[in-house]
This record gives structure tokens, C-alpha cells and sequence, in this order.
């Protein structure tokens, strides 16, 4: 099965996508992710795309669909993938829709207000990507993650400038693709605004719909 992850920043598509990899054994593919370990490891692409993401804006579509296109022809994700942060331009949807079949997309919504509380509370380990809140979410140890006890980090897109700018690019850039996903009746819609179990849950509900009985 391969699953769209949308929603706006700060909505909890990572940590959904997480934990339904680890029930299900689908691959989490996460372009944020892919872009800052390349920016941490100061890869040539690290280096091209990290003022446009401290920024907020979006990396260019030719760069990120190729990206998705190659990422996807791996051996890992053959069995499945959940796309976390991909598409987010219409472009890029009509671009996947030819080089892979998407059998659901899941659209979390929540509010403009909980978009601020989630961003400013996060913490990430940024080795694998985990990821925590200072209250939603806390690390058994405050500051350290929880596998390998190592720092955890702000990531540098949670200022208040980009998290606004964020905001404004889904509403402009991504709420497209909505459209485009609800029209192919692909689209189902989750009010993400309650605790983690309480969407995980939502989630794996809607997921056991989908399975042929
Ligand atoms: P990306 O990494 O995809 O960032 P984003 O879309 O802004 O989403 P986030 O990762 O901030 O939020 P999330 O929905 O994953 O929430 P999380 O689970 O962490 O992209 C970053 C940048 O890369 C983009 O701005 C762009 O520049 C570039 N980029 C990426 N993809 C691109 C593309 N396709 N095209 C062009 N550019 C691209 O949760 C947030 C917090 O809330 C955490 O602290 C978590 O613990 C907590 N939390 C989660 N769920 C709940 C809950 N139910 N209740 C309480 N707290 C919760
Ligand atoms: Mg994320």
C-alpha cells in the first residue's frame, strides 16, 4: 500500500508516519528529512537548499520530484511507503501520479493555533529524525533522546518567521493539492487535533478500513 501523509506544518505527519512504518513495515519516506541530512552532512545539495528551508519556502519541484522519483525506485520501498512532506505543489502531484500509484492520502488538519504550540515545543534527534515536544511529547530525559541518549536540537525552521512563512506557503502552495487528491476521491480527512494516541488510533482505524477483508 503506499500512503500520502498531507497536512500543515507541525500537523504530526511524522510522527504518524513513524509509527505506522513501525506497525506495518512500509518505508517512511520524508523529504524534510532527506534535505536535512544533507544539509548536516553539507552535501552539494545540503548546501543548495538551506537558506530556502530556514526560510520557509519551498525547495524547487524539478529538484524535489527527482529526488521522490529516485528515492521510490529503491529496494526498500517496494513493499509500500508513506510520503511524509511529498506532494506539496500540484506539479509535483501530477509529477508522481506518472512515475507511481498512490492508493490514499490522509490529510490532518488542525488549527493555526496548534501549528504554533506543536513548532515551538518540538525537539529533534537529528541522526533518525525523532522527534519530541517539551510537553505533548517529552523524552524520558529532558534535552536527550531516548535510544541514544544524545542531544536533541531545535530545528532551525521553527523560528516564529518561518513557521509564519510556512503557514502561508501550505495555504498558498500545498492547499492545491488537497483539491487535487479530493477530486480523485483518494482523500480522507482526520482532525488531528487530539493527543498522539488519540490520532494513532483515528489512523489505524481508517487503515484497517482499507485492508481487503
Ligand atoms: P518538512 O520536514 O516536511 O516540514 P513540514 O511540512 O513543515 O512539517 P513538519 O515536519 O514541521 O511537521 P509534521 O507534520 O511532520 O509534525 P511532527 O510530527 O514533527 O519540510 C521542511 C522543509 O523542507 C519545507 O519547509 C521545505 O522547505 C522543504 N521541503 C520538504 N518537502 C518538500 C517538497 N515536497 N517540496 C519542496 N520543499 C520541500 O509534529 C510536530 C510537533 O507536534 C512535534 O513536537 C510532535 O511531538 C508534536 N505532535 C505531533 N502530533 C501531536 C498530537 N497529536 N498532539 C500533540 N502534539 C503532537
Ligand atoms: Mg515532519
Amino acid at each position: 500500500m503506499n500512503i500520502v501523509f498531507l497536512g500543515p506544518p507541525g500537523a504530526g505527519k511524522g510522527t504518524m508516519a513513524e509509527r505506522v512504518a513501525d506497525e506495518s513495515g512500509l518505508a517512511h519516506v520524508s523529504t524534510g528529512d532527506i534535505f536535512r541530512d544533507n544539509i548536516r552532512n553539507e552535501t552539494e545539495l545540503g548546501r543548495a537548499v538551506k537558506e530556502i528551508i530556514d526560510g520557509g519556502h519551498l525547495v524547487p519541484d524539478e529538484l524535489t520530484i527527482e529526488l521522490v522519483q529516485d528515492r521510490l525506485h529503491e529496494a526498500d520501498v517496494q513493499l509500500g511507503w508513506i510520503l511524509d512532506g511529498f506532494p506539496r505543489t500540484r506539479s509535483q502531484a501530477e509529477a508522481l501520479s506518472e512515475f507511481a500509484r498512490v492508493d490514499l492520502v490522509i490529510l490532518l488538519n488542525i488549527s493555526d493555533e496548534e501549528v504554533i504550540r506543536r513548532l515551538s515545543g518540538r525537539r529533534v534527534h537529528p541522526e533518525s529524525g525523532r522527534t519530541y515536544h517539551v510537553q505533548f511529547n517529552p523524552p524520558a530525559k529532558e534535552g536527550h533522546d531516548d535510544v541514544t541518549g544524545e542531544p536533541l536540537i531545535t530545528r532551525d525552521d521553527d523560528d516564529e518567521h518561518a513557521i509564519q512563512m510556512r503557514l502561508s506557503v501550505y495555504k498558498e502552495q500545498t492547499e492545491p493539492v488537497i483539491a487535487y487528491y479530493r477530486k480523485r476521491k483518494l482523500l480522507v480527512d482526520v482532525d488531528a487535533s487530539g493527543t498522539i494516541d488519540a490520532v494513532a488510533t483515528k489512523i489505524h482505524a481508517l487503515l484497517k478500513k482499507q485492508q481487503p477483508s
